[in-house]
């Protein structure tokens, strides 16, 4: 097979202690399927302002842009927090999306069986929850013009949300096609009893819906959303939503699995590229302590294959693995619900490593 390359930044805080365990498993694919990879490093976030004075340097956005696929950690912590807009971590996460073209953030929310009991819901409300959230990612409130009122002393603060139509166009079709391969349901999450871009966004995702009459479209509000998805998650199937609205709901859902350490995600544009990270965060809280939970990164690098790379048997190995990891007891301490039998980072990764088979 042709050498993949891929572009690996670690970031800050848990990055680089979960990317390490997922670039083991880029290892033992090799070894296994007789895929090859290139992995090439590059600085990013909080770390790569302290080395070169930019959260996204033009050598990293390079040496995506020359790969296949990017392998992303997490970036920020409260060493950056107090920086100007040009110098946080965060404005290089959205800088990097914006220059890649990734529209569109894919987030499966999937529940093992095994870890209901590590959820803060009921067993039984989360019983047959599979949902995912397709997330719009380099529009909305993110990227609209933001700045403090001239002549209000800086008292006064404002961000614009703005969308067009091809923007909400092209995250509706493509929430409309991955429907389409699922059971054939849509959420369509907005405000449109209050924003007229949520207004637009219905519109348009009622006008694209004509093309996809195979697939049930239904408008929640994002209030009742968030409501809807403690109250009867298992009902959603696929959710498509504006770019603050998936942050937050994302987050939510992933409590549904137990952790955020447990949710993985994708970021694609319009061709096979894309960026693969978790929805967590750097964690400055447990950051340095072995203690993060790789498998978001881990399943991260299972989407890499299946959405990027067309690898289907090698995703397949990486999910069984981390299923039978965790049928087995094995936990890691935000899902272990006897902390005090929880293991390591690297102790999970490698067990998941070590359960891969052809
Ligand atoms: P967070 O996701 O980093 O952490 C929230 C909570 O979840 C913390 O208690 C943390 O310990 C826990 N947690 C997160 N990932 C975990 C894992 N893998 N295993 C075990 N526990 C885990 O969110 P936050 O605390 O709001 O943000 C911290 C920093 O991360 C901020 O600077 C923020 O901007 C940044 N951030 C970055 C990304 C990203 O790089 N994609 C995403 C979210 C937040
Ligand atoms: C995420 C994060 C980022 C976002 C932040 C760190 C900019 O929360 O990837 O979910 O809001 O998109
Ligand atoms: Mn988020």
């Amino acid at each position: 097979a042709e050498v993949k390359k891929i572009a690996v930044i670690a970031g800050d805080g848990i990055g680089p202690e979960v990317v390490a365990e997922a670039e083991k498993v880029l290892k033992r694919t090799e070894e296994l399927f007789g895929y090859q990879f290139e992995t090439e490093h590059a600085l990013f976030g909080g770390i790569a302002i302290d080395e070169k004075g930019t959260p996204l340097p033009e050598e990293t956005l390079q040496v995506c842009q020359s790969a296949d696929a990017v392998l992303l950690g997490a970036v920020g912590g409260p060493k950056w927090d107090n920086n100007p807009k040009e110098l946080r971590p965060e404005t290089g996460l959205l800088g990097i999306r914006k220059a890649l073209g990734l529209f569109s953030n894919i987030r499966p929310a999937v529940i093992f069986d095994c870890l209901k009991e590590a959820s803060t819901l009921k067993p039984e409300v989360l019983e047959g929850t599979d949902l995912i959230v397709v997330r719009e990612l380099t529009g909305g409130i993110y990227f609209g013009e933001k700045f403090r009122r001239e002549g209000a002393n800086g008292q006064e603060a404002v961000d614009t949300c703005v969308y067009n139509v091809n923007e909400v166009e092209r995250i509706a079709r493509q929430a409309f096609e991955i429907a389409r391969t699922r059971s054939k349901k849509l959420a369509s999450v907005d405000k449109a009893n209050v924003l007229e871009t949520s207004r637009l966004w219905r519109e348009t995702v009622v006008r694209v819906s004509a093309d996809y009459p195979d697939v049930e479209l239904e408008h929640v509000l994002v209030d009742n959303c968030a409501m809807q998805l403690l109250r009867r998650p298992s009902s959603f199937d696929v959710i498509v939503t504006e770019n603050m609205f998936g942050d937050i709901l994302s987050d939510e859902a992933a409590m549904l699995t137990g952790s955020i350490g447990m949710l993985s995600s994708a970021s694609l544009g319009e061709g096979s590229f894309g960026l693969y990270e978790p929805v967590h965060g750097s964690a400055p809280d447990i950051a340095g302590q072995g203690i993060a939970n790789p498998i978001a990164t881990i399943l991260s690098v299972a989407l890499m294959f299946r959405l990027t790379f067309g690898y289907h048997d090698a995703a397949e190995s990486i999910e069984r693995a981390v299923k039978e990891v965790l049928d087995a007891g094995n936990r890691t301490g935000d899902i272990a619900v006897d902390k005090s039998t929880a293991i390591g980072t690297v102790a999970m990764g490698q067990l998941i490593v070590d359960a891969m088979r052809k």
